[in-house]
């Protein structure tokens, strides 16, 4: 395609952590730095589809767009909106609804283990149906490039058959909506404190909003193995290498060079020098964040900027949609 656009999000469910941070967020930075059009959508909606207390969303919004912009995402060319302020959305996925069967919806492996996990608690009609609402995030702004980790492939998938379906049965076989393409994450899933993927409900997770000593500390306490000589080596010493996966991702070293320099000094010296690296990459975007945590104010009107262009997008592409249905 000749232009390259991208959409993104993140549910407003609390600060985020250095998985994230590594995961996800730099990249998207990167993508927007190297001129891809960026839509970054808080899915408050979506909080709901897994639990069914909400709550406090506004809160987590402000965390969000905090920890957005101090990553480095620019709200003069990333477009951040919310889901709540775009109604068309909801109108979109009516029609999409349509195009996919319930099989289809029921088959998808993602969900089903969001199923399972959710157990008798699921909000079972959203939780089915989301990915279809995810189709509408994606579509409405006619975006080809979804930056996701692995787990969200089928979704994308249902996407692109919801694309291809109301091409070939609305559009007469005009390529109305384009294909999206997956853009599958290459970083390393980042491990928390207890050895488990870092995650916000596990409480296991460095966040980027603490403070230098808090981050000292939490690493401090990280689970590790009883070998003195440090080596890098993912498979059967995932800790270790974790602290070293991190490391190297706040330096402009490899993870086997770090594990060389510590050599047998033994996962104390390694989690200094992690907490040391961390710390001092971390430092600009702690300052921004500081910065934008005083004022509340700023981040709510940049997220009202990006949800009215959001909506005047959606606006345009309900229009044609209708158009093409022959309403
Ligand atoms: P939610 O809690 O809204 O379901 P997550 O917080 O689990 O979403 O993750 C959002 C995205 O952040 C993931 O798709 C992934 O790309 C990234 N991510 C989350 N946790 C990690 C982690 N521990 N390591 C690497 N990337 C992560
Ligand atoms: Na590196």
């Amino acid at each position: 395609p000749s232009v390259f656009r991208m959409l993104t999000g993140d549910r407003p469910t609390g600060a985020l952590h250095i998985g994230h941070y590594f995961g996800t967020l730099k990249n998207r930075v990167r993508l927007q730095q190297q001129g891809v059009e960026t839509w970054l959508l808080v899915a408050d909606y979506q909080v709901i589809t897994d639990r069914d207390v909400s709550g406090d969303i506004k809160g987590s919004v402000r965390e969000l767009l905090t920890d957005y912009l101090a990553a480095g995402i620019d709200p003069e060319r990333a477009t951040i909106f919310a889901h709540s302020g775009v109604p068309e959305l909801n109108q979109l996925m009516l029609p999409f609804l349509s195009l996919v069967t319930q099989p289809e919806l029921e088959r998808n492996p993602t969900v089903k283990s969001e199923m399972q996990a959710a157990g008798k608690t699921a909000m079972g009609g959203l939780l089915l149906t989301y990915p279809v609402h995810q189709a509408a995030d994606i579509l409405f702004c006619h975006g080809n490039l979804v930056p996701v980790g692995k787990d969200q492939l089928p979704h994308i998938e249902q996407t692109r058959l919801i694309a291809r379906r109301f091409n070939d049965r609305f559009a007469g076989g005009e390529k109305y909506f384009p294909e999206p393409d997956a853009l599958l994450s290459k970083a390393a899933v980042i491990l928390g404190l207890d050895g488990d993927k870092m995650s916000k409900s596990r409480g296991n997770s460095v966040m980027l909003k603490m403070t230098a000593s808090e981050t000292a500390k939490k690493i401090k306490k990280a689970k590790t193995d009883s070998e003195r000589l440090i080596t890098f080596d993912p498979e059967n010493r995932p800790e270790v290498s974790n602290l070293l996966t991190i490391t190297a991702e706040c330096t402009d070293r490899t993870p086997e060079d770090i594990a060389e320099e510590i050599g047998d000094k033994g996962a104390g010296t390694l989690k200094v020098m992690c907490a040391d690296a961390l710390n001092a990459h971390l430092e600009p975007v702690r300052a921004r964040r500081a910065e934008l945590e005083a004022h509340p104010d700023y981040l709510f009107e940049v997220l009202r900027a990006g949800t009215e262009r959001a909506r005047e997008k959606a606006v345009q592409t309900l229009d044609e949609v209708r158009d093409r249905m022959g309403m």
